[in-house]
């Protein structure tokens, strides 16, 4: 793992931005991805305006989104693929050449996730993908206890990811289950950059980066990947 510890928030978002853009160069046709959430929302917004100002050429590369609440479209309030297209998406005045975002209120939810498998095995592996990591040390929706060895998922959401959702939703909405891209997909990527910011991510990101490589804190599986920035703000990477 190679570790960036950024002065703040906005160093964190632009240095994301930089190492995604020196892949692109490096593979112009590739898949990216980026989590969705308020961790990465600097990132998507800088990504957004280099490639506007035709800093970044994506005109042959794909997007995939990370993961999605079950039950959730992409119009609705708090979901992933309203950020997608709203903060990222939306803002590109140069498209992708094409992107897949997960509809969490697919009908059937079972063909959704083999949607989204195709869609990697068709335009993969991913080249870079922008990650945050959840209070139980989550990547996506891959929750502490997953297999390592999984692709695109369904999985009964943890109890903290359960509290930490009331940021989102508050009341309105109580999911039980996320879809996302499996871990064996992740770590399949070329390049991985995990972005974290905030003290209350500290103590998690410790574990994850200086911890034991254990399912419990599934992001430590990204000690193993041979192209890992961790890229944290001052508060984040304190425990670093
Ligand atoms: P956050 O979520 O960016 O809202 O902190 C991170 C995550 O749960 O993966």
């Amino acid at each position: 793992m190679k570790i960036i510890v950024c002065k703040d928030y906005e160093e964190m978002s632009r240095k994301a931005v930089e190492l995604v853009a020196e892949s692109l160069r490096e593979t112009p046709a590739g898949l990216v991805s980026f989590a969705g959430g308020e961790t990465p929302l600097g990132a998507v917004h800088a990504f957004a305006d280099q490639v506007n100002a035709g800093e970044i050429d994506i005109s042959r590369a794909h997007y995939v989104s990370l993961d999605e609440w079950v039950g959730l479209s992409d119009t609705d309030e708090g979901s992933c693929g309203l950020f997608n297209r709203v903060e990222l998406l939306g803002r590109l005045e140069k498209p992708f050449a094409g992107a897949h975002v997960i509809n969490g209120a697919a009908a059937n939810i079972e063909d959704e996730r083999r949607a989204l498998d195709a869609y990697i095995a068709q335009h993969g592996p991913l080249t870079a993908s922008v990650l945050g990591i959840g209070m139980n040390g989550h990547l996506g929706f891959n929750e502490d206890g997953v297999d390592f060895e999984s692709d695109a998922h369904i999985i009964p959401l943890s109890d903290v990811t359960k509290r930490v959702m009331t940021k989102y939703f508050g009341e309105k909405f109580h999911p039980e289950y996320g879809i996302s891209q499996g871990l064996r997909q992740i770590m399949a990527a070329k390049r991985v950059i995990l972005i974290a910011n905030g003290a209350h991510k500290a103590e998690i990101l410790r574990q994850a980066v200086r911890g034991e490589v254990t399912n419990r804190v599934p992001a430590s599986i990204l000690q193993q990947h041979p192209d890992c920035y961790v890229v944290a703000d001052a508060a984040a990477g304190a425990g670093l």
